[in-house]
């Protein structure tokens, strides 16, 4: 963009009655003290937003003498196109004109911030404005016409680790969020690793006092030892166990035995004594021989009968007897008492035991806690090396652009970072010229600095614009700077002149 200003006019703005002024590419305006050359530079500030040089608003209107209206026009060329702006100011009222149509302010102020930004075009017009506004402000413009660094160009700076990292993260999500991210994963992620650490101390805590003071090894070893001693004491006990009750069931079976003999015994009298009837039961009539003779061999019948069950009886026990003789009854209550106090000394063994293999679960309880320990310190480490990497990114993007507009300048040196004691970089502001910051400059000093400032904006911005040396006798040469050069400069004794350079 390329401003150009034509010709400006002046009526009664402060000792100006009326005093036009033709623009060349190079303009002078000279005079001695006090015959208006300041002037004209802050008409301009005027007529175009109402302030003084340094930025402040101000009442142009004269005191020296009687004026109805205060007035200044400017005729600029924008990019080859003529605009006309005007400002009156008539008993404290302003009046705006654009082309010679009187106008809104609100009209007038769109129609030159459509043009250019006010900070831009006053920074370029008068080499001290820059120096006027905060430093955030400075610094802001300053970063907004020089491009930062590309993620790419940071990023190869990094160590490789980081560099790698980031560069996959940024292809889902921009540096601002991951940082967001992770910081809140980090905050998480801490208290749950100190809530992790402190279940697995627990569970091994736990598991410290559960566990049996002897070792498995040793408590097996005790264990097969007593069992086999047990084991040998049960076969004997067994061994007596099956033989004594063979030997209680014969001598029961003898007795059973008695007692049948015994009832047999009491049945023979009534057998023997059986007396053999010799007259019929119903007719009462003497039996005949043959009958006779019938009955008593009925009864000698059931006299061998019963002999032969009687000794039969008295055989199979005299039998049994005799197998019981052979038999011997084995006293092992000695045993016994012995097999059950090995027993005892094998319970609370095996409950040890028992112990162990209620711990193998306990076990898996305390593995899973470690393991989730470390996955929780893992992601952790993630977050935190992100979040470091991030931050390594933005420090070594703050140097990258820091090198990259200190680069853009001869003598001044641009300060945008300041260390602060974290290590973190905190953005300022500070300009300084052959290690001296601007307030502390002379007149001419800071005319230097404020020249080369604009022409790094406007090389940066691409904005062609007037500016306007005031004082410029009191440097003795400065490099030609872009756009059409004003300048005021103090003769003595000589009437306020103008002369504009083709
Ligand atoms: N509102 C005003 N009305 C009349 N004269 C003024 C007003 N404001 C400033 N002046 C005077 O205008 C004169 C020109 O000032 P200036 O432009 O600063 O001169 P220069 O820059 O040439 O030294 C000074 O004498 C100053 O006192
Ligand atoms: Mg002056």
């Amino acid at each position: 963009m390329q401003i150009k200003f034509k010709e400006l006019k002046l009526n009664n703005f402060k000792s100006h009655q009326d005093l036009q002024v033709n623009f060349g590419e190079v303009t002078k305006i000279t005079g001695d003290n006090a015959k208006g050359k300041s002037s004209v530079l802050e008409a301009i500030s005027w007529l175009l937003y109402g302030i003084d040089t340094l930025g402040s608003k101000t009442d142009p209107a004269p005191v020296t003498y009687e004026a109805d209206e205060t007035m200044v026009s400017l005729l600029l060329d924008v990019d080859g196109k003529d605009l006309l702006l005007g400002r009156e100011l008539k008993k404290g009222k302003t009046k705006y004109l654009i082309n010679e149509v009187p106008s809104k302010a609100t009209e007038f102020n769109e129609i030159l911030d459509q043009l250019f930004d006010k900070n831009m075009f006053l920074s370029l017009f008068n080499p001290n404005y820059f120096f006027t506004m905060h430093w955030e402000k400075q610094r802001e413009m300053i970063l907004d016409y020089v491009t930062a660094p590309a993620n790419k160009e940071v990023l190869k700076e990094l160590p490789e680790a980081q560099s790698n990292k980031l560069a996959e993260l940024v292809k889902k999500q921009s540096l601002a969020d991951l940082e967001k991210i992770h910081c809140d994963k980090k905050n998480k992620l801490d208290k749950q690793y100190i809530a992790a650490q402190s279940r697995t101390k627990t569970l091994k805590e736990q598991f410290e006092d559960q566990a049996p003071k002897v070792p498995q090894e040793s408590l097996q070893a005790e264990l097969s030892q007593l069992t086999k001693q047990r084991n040998e004491i049960e076969k004997v006990t067994d061994e007596a166990l099956t033989t004594n009750s063979e030997f209680n069931n014969i001598q029961s079976q003898i007795n059973s035995l008695n007692d049948q003999i015994e009832m047999s015994k009491n049945r023979w009298p009534s057998i023997r004594d059986e007396k053999i009837e010799r007259t019929c039961r119903t007719c009462k009539q003497p039996l005949d021989e043959k009958s006779v003779a019938a009955v008593e061999e009925d009864k000698e019948k059931r006299v061998a009968t019963y002999k032969a069950e009687h000794s039969d009886i008295v055989n199979k026990r005299n039998a049994l007897k005799k197998d019981l003789e052979e038999l011997e009854y084995i006293d092992v209550a000695e045993e016994l008492e012995k097999s059950r106090a090995l027993q005892d000394k094998i319970n609370p063994i095996e409950a040890e035991l028992n112990k162990y293999k209620q711990l193998e679960a306990f076990q898996e309880q305390i593995e899973q806690a470690e393991q989730t320990e470390k996955q929780t310190r893992d992601d952790l480490n993630e977050s935190i090396f992100i979040l470091d990497s991030i931050k390594d990114f933005y420090a070594k993007e703050a140097e990258l652009q820091a090198k990259k507009v200190q680069s853009l300048f001869d003598n001044l040196s641009i300060k945008l970072f300041k260390k602060q004691k974290n290590g973190d970089d905190k953005p300022t502001f500070e300009i300084q010229m052959d290690g001296k910051d601007y307030s502390k400059l002379s007149l001419s000093e800071s005319i230097r600095a404020g020249l080369e400032l604009r022409e790094v904006l406007s090389d940066q911005s691409d904005i062609v614009a007037p500016v306007f040396v005031d004082n410029a006798e009191s440097i003795t040469k400065f490099k030609e700077p872009s756009g059409q050069l004003i300048m005021a400069k103090v003769i003595a004794g000589e009437e306020l002149k103008i002369e504009e350079d083709k």
